[in-house]
């Protein structure tokens, strides 16, 4: 009996992702098989293997191939102000609302290498609300949040970064914030007392905080549906009442078949609100 070449592959992928999170814990039993499938096939060229059953022994042993599959699963693509009508849309409708709180906490989910969480310090700052502000970015991969904890940024991504800047509406120089040292950016000590990042799977861990906002943009887009439900539900009971959840363009709450008391803010960016609108 022949099977399929794609059959094959998905179970060699779940037993890809059974040995992952016996050995190191991460679950990625919910993600979209696809693009897993995709990402198992690209990696496992890059390391000259056959097929992606010959990447589960080598993660016994090899750590390279245990970063490259961490940030090939879990696509670390980022960028600052990345969107910037969603930042600009942040500053004029929800910045407004959480001026009106004393204190506020603010959590990125899935922060990858920490551009978003900047991005957020530099736009309280500009509004005058950083010093009453906690902002956390999580993720699952320590590597990335690594990076993200030395904010140190590649200067040929500076332009991308300057616009996207200045299409949000900032108000100065972006390298008011920065400084430059050879070919890096550097973010600058004095904004970064206020900002936490550590390690938080949103696939396994609990609620925290009682947020006044979350962001977790362009993530829930690569978890199934049982997946982007518990997620949902982890954000709703971590949500402050009146906080608000932004979730990336090309995702939505409209798969739910029960609304979990969250409602549509801001349409086009996908902003959504616990309580009255
Ligand atoms: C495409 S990036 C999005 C980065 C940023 N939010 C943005 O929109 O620019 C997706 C991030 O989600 C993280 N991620 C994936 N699964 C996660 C999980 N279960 N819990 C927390 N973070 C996760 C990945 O490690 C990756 O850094």
């Amino acid at each position: 009996m022949s099977v399929k070449v794609e059959d094959k592959e998905l179970l060699e992928l779940e037993l890809l992702t059974q040995a992952i999170k016996m050995l190191y814990g991460w679950d990625f039993g919910q993600y979209k098989k696809e693009s897993l499938r995709r990402s198992a096939n690209r990696l496992a060229s890059k390391h000259n293997l056959k097929n992606i059953s010959e990447l589960i022994p080598k993660l016994f042993c090899n750590e390279l191939l245990l970063n490259d599959l961490l940030n090939c699963f879990s696509i670390p693509v980022t960028e600052m102000f990345r969107d910037p009508g969603f930042f600009l849309t942040l500053r004029k409708k929800i910045i407004p609302i959480l001026k009106t709180y004393p204190f506020i906490k603010i959590w990125h989910v899935g922060c990858a290498s920490g551009q978003e969480v900047y991005s957020m310090a530099i736009l309280l700052h500009e509004e005058g609300m950083y010093d009453r502000a906690r902002i956390y970015g999580t993720d699952i991969n320590p590597l990335q949040l690594k990076k993200a904890k030395e904010g140190i940024f590649e200067v040929d991504q500076l332009d991308v970064y300057k616009e996207n800047y200045y299409k949000s509406g900032g108000k100065h120089d972006l390298m008011d914030y920065f400084s430059l040292k050879y070919d890096a950016f550097i973010f600058n000590n004095k904004l970064r007392k206020n900002i936490f990042f550590f390690e938080h799977n949103i696939a396994q861990d609990h609620a925290f905080g009682e947020m006044n906002l979350i962001l977790c943009r362009n993530v829930l887009i690569y978890f199934d549906a049982t997946l982007q439900c518990r997620a949902i539900n982890l954000f709703n009971e971590s949500l402050c009442f009146g906080g608000a959840l932004c979730l990336g363009v090309k995702e939505s709450l409209d798969f739910m078949s029960i609304n979990p008391g969250l409602e549509l803010f801001d349409k086009e960016w996908k902003i959504y609100k616990k309580g009255f609108v």
